[in-house]
């Protein structure tokens, strides 16, 4: 189902095919609580390619090979000639001639295509400009793990433009959720995209609306989820998304309009006093921790299926 094949994005696999990455992400849980992690990447080498830094990617896909039994080579670009010039289709011919899958956090998405074309390995997404598929895999987990298989309702606050929310609009489409995005209307998702994201949902019976006001996005919801206003890359409009956010915090106030057991959720790194108040981050509804520890499963479970 699975072997060979590239990660990319989440809109590219069925919704059954995003399931059996969700079941064996559970069962990689399960093995690493019991000690008793199978070696299905005995022998596999597995480059791991960094454009921008990165904490929880970058321990959870490096510590996934290794306990798989493979070998992860971790590269940051600034020690590879790809930063002085060398083409990247030149990287990954490379690259691809001596390991068995490639991991890559690029600031252009296009990157993560070229990459795929020229290796002839399969190509990881690790976060792009549009997307973070492993991000959204470990939140689908983690609402699973407090809320069960239920259709549950997702507020997200914050950047309508932002790559974790493009993922998590996917993961809520293919497995029919309803997401409500709070944001200013000038930050609303690319067109094109939202558009397939769309068609999805009507196929599942997801819904996915937009609401200006946070209230009324996060009116009855189950988990409220926002990531930073001003992603990597994009510290030439900083002050500009600022300004268009300041009135799109998590704050406790607003946290008090989901239901009563609700989560908060950020997939990190978080600016505390920026699109979250410190109070909710650091509080008894914060799942930001479970978050990224669910990260390593999602990893072992992507690359033993598809490695
Ligand atoms: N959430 C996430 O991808 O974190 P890092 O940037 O630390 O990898
Ligand atoms: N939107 C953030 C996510 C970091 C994991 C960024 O791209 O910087």
């Amino acid at each position: 189902m699975f072997r060979g094949r590239s990660l990319l994005c989440l809109l590219d696999f069925e919704t059954h095919e995003i399931e059996k990455m969700l079941d064996v992400s559970f069962i990689m849980k399960n093995y690493v609580y019991h000690n008793n992690v199978p070696s299905s990447l005995s022998g596999k080498r597995v480059a791991l390619l960094f454009e921008k830094p990165s904490t929880r990617t970058r321990v959870s896909t490096e510590l996934a090979v290794s306990m798989l039994g493979g070998i992860p080579i971790v590269l940051n670009k600034q020690d590879l000639q790809w930063s002085r010039g060398e083409p990247i289709e030149d990287t990954g011919r490379v690259i691809g001639r001596v390991v068995n899958g490639i991991g890559a956090r690029v600031l252009n998405h296009l990157t993560l295509v070229k990459l795929k074309e020229s290796s002839g390995v399969p190509v990881f997404n690790l976060l792009s400009d549009l997307s973070h598929p492993l991000q959204a895999l470990a939140d689908l987990m983690t609402i699973r793990e407090r809320f069960g298989n239920n259709l549950i309702k997702i507020a997200f606050v914050g950047d309508g433009t932002d790559n974790v929310l493009l993922s998590l609009m996917a993961i809520v489409a293919k497995l029919g959720l309803e997401l409500h995005i709070a944001t200013p209307k000038e930050l609303k998702p690319r067109e094109d995209l939202f558009k397939i994201i769309s068609e999805i949902a009507d196929d599942t019976g997801s819904v996915i609306e937009f609401h200006e006001d946070p209230y009324d996005a996060v009116r009855g919801v189950h988990v409220v989820y926002t990531d930073v206003w001003v992603s990597m890359g994009q510290e030439n409009i900083a002050e500009q998304k600022k300004k268009l956010l300041q009135n799109y915090r998590v704050t406790s106030d607003l946290m008090k309009y989901a239901v009563k057991d609700a989560i908060f959720m950020h997939c990190l790194p978080a600016n505390r006093g920026e699109e979250v108040e410190l109070e909710v981050i650091d509080g008894p509804k914060s799942a930001v921790w479970d978050q990224a520890e669910n990260r390593l499963y999602t990893a072992m479970a992507v690359f033993s299926l598809f490695i």
